[in-house]
């Protein structure tokens, strides 16, 4: 199984903190927020990796990463504007070469060990959903026992409280799927969107997150993350 990492889009929601950096680069805790879901990975057994990046600062991740882990086999994609997740996903068909794919959004924190959950993973779509008080600020998931019905992305009117999470695990057929999608009322290509293909075609299931989950794309959901890590002492280097 391959990794990727998507780390494009523009990171306005944290203000100045990205005027002269990447959001990914921006601090949770002690260390950049990428080494989260880098950790995440890495803990699932995932060491061949490729970081999608905008082009704006995108030195300054490739920098970081190369330094901060010479061990990692990483790849990079540049994604020229903030089309949406399943776009930065689109650009990596190429590097997946038909392998499946553990897909983390790179502000997204968790703690937990997901190897066990992914290890018989052969083809469909595994998706990881976590009980949230926000849920409008998420994809939220409409479950029926072990099956996921629906996905809305941020719904005014949740069905339920369970977000979806950053953290998805495709086979190869997404990059296909992504090919079909059009642009969204806010015109991007919508992970949510290509979710709710595999869902249609009865291929996609769930698990209930372990642990901790946040993402850090705010300022209110940053200091959350920051909050986490001060206080349980987890630490992204020592996974
Ligand atoms: O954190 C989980 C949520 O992430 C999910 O529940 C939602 O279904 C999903 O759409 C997403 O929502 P957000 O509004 O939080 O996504 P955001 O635009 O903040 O992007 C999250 C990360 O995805 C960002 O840190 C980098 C990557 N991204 C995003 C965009 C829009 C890209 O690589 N390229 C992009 O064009």
């Amino acid at each position: 199984m391959k990794g990727v990492i998507l780390a494009g889009g523009k990171g306005t929601r944290l203000g100045r903190h990205t005027l002269v950096t990447n959001k990914h680069l921006v601090a949770v805790g002690k260390y950049p927020m990428i080494e989260y879901p880098l950790a995440t990975l890495r803990r699932m057994g995932v060491n061949d990796i490729t970081v999608v990046t905008g082009a704006e600062h995108a030195g300054a991740i490739v920098n970081y990463l190369i330094h901060a882990h010479p061990g990692v086999d990483f790849t990079f994609k540049v994604q020229k504007e903030a089309g949406g997740i399943a776009q930065a996903l689109a650009l990596v068909e190429n590097v997946a070469k038909g392998d499946c794919i553990a897909v983390i959004l790179g502000d997204n924190v968790f703690d937990a060990d997901f190897s066990g959950d992914v290890k018989d993973f052969k083809d469909g779509a595994l998706l990881f959903v976590k009980e949230v008080l926000d849920a409008q600020r998420f994809g939220v998931a409409e479950v029926q026992g072990s099956r996921i019905v629906s996905i809305e992305e941020k719904p005014k009117m949740p069905k339920s409280n369970l977000a979806v999470t950053g953290l998805y695990v495709f086979d190869s057929s997404v990059f296909d799927k992504i090919k079909t999608l059009k642009p969204s009322a806010r015109g991007e290509f919508e992970i949510t969107d290509v979710n709710n293909l595999y869902i249609k075609d009865g291929n996609a299931s769930y698990r209930v997150v372990r642990g901790f989950w946040s993402d850090a794309g705010t300022h209110q959901s940053r200091n959350h993350a920051e909050k986490f890590v001060e206080e349980s002492g987890y630490d992204p280097l020592q996974f």
